[in-house]
């Protein structure tokens, strides 16, 4: 059956002195998630926004938040984020060695939250061999994590395709696959063809002269590349 793509625009690229309209704008225009990129200045150069936001954010929007952890140390961070309302909880597999990855899948599972491992560009998807069959999300970064508005790494969609055919080996079926980094009009129909469920847009959505436009634009042509691909 046809799923469609769902679009999670990236509040970095929002105004935060107008966050709660930039959401409310995105909500009408149908987004899927409210990604949020939590960042520590140590695991990632830059430094972003942590649980006190994403509690009043869980306040102000029905959208499941979709928070990215860019910390390292999420294993202490983790029931906080939960409490605070995350809906997805995304950790980086670069920041949990061997049984630290398996742990942190599930304490976000005994906290009621969906668990979603991310890979940077140069990880590669062995990182996932101890946990693919029980997570309910793979996040395929398409540029180096820390800031928005990068150009999407040219062959990451490669990385999509053996995500997904890890997870069908398996026999994780239903587990998704978001992108995240650079990805706009240009270069969502690649993505899409080779696997991709959740695309993240910070740039290509609030960077637009009229962003709710940008994300439908970006959104059918996601669904028209999914659909050649069942093809
Ligand atoms: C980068 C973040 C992304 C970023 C995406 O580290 O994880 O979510 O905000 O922004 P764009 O779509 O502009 O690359
Ligand atoms: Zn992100």
């Amino acid at each position: 059956m046809f799923q469609p793509v769902k679009i999670a625009p990236s509040i970095l690229s929002a105004d935060f002195m107008n966050l709660q309209s930039d959401i409310e704008l995105i909500e009408r225009a149908g987004a899927g998630y409210v990604h949020v990129d939590v960042m520590d200045g140590h695991f990632v150069p830059n430094l972003t926004i942590g649980v006190p936001h994403v509690k009043q954010l869980k306040g102000i929007t029905k959208l499941p938040l979709d928070v990215h952890l860019m910390i390292s140390n999420p294993l202490v961070q983790l029931p906080w984020f939960i409490e605070a309302g995350a809906d997805i909880l995304t950790v980086h597999a670069e920041a949990l060695e061997g049984q630290w990855l398996d742990r942190a899948v599930e304490m976000i599972h005994e906290g009621g939250a969906k668990a979603c491992v991310a890979l940077k560009p140069n990880t590669a998807v062995e990182a996932l061999a101890s946990v693919i069959d029980r997570l309910d999300m793979v996040l395929v970064m398409s540029v180096e994590p820390g800031f928005s508005g990068q150009g999407y790494i040219e062959g990451s969609e490669e990385k999509v395709a053996s995500v997904a055919q890890m997870a069908r080996d398996a026999g994780n079926y239903g587990m998704l696959i978001e992108v995240d980094g650079g990805i706009g009009v240009k270069t969502v129909e690649r993505v899409c063809s080779a696997g991709a469920d959740v695309i993240v847009c910070g740039n290509a959505v609030y960077a637009a002269d009229d962003p709710a436009a940008a994300l439908a634009e970006i959104e059918a042509l996601g669904n028209a590349a999914r659909l050649a691909a069942m093809s």
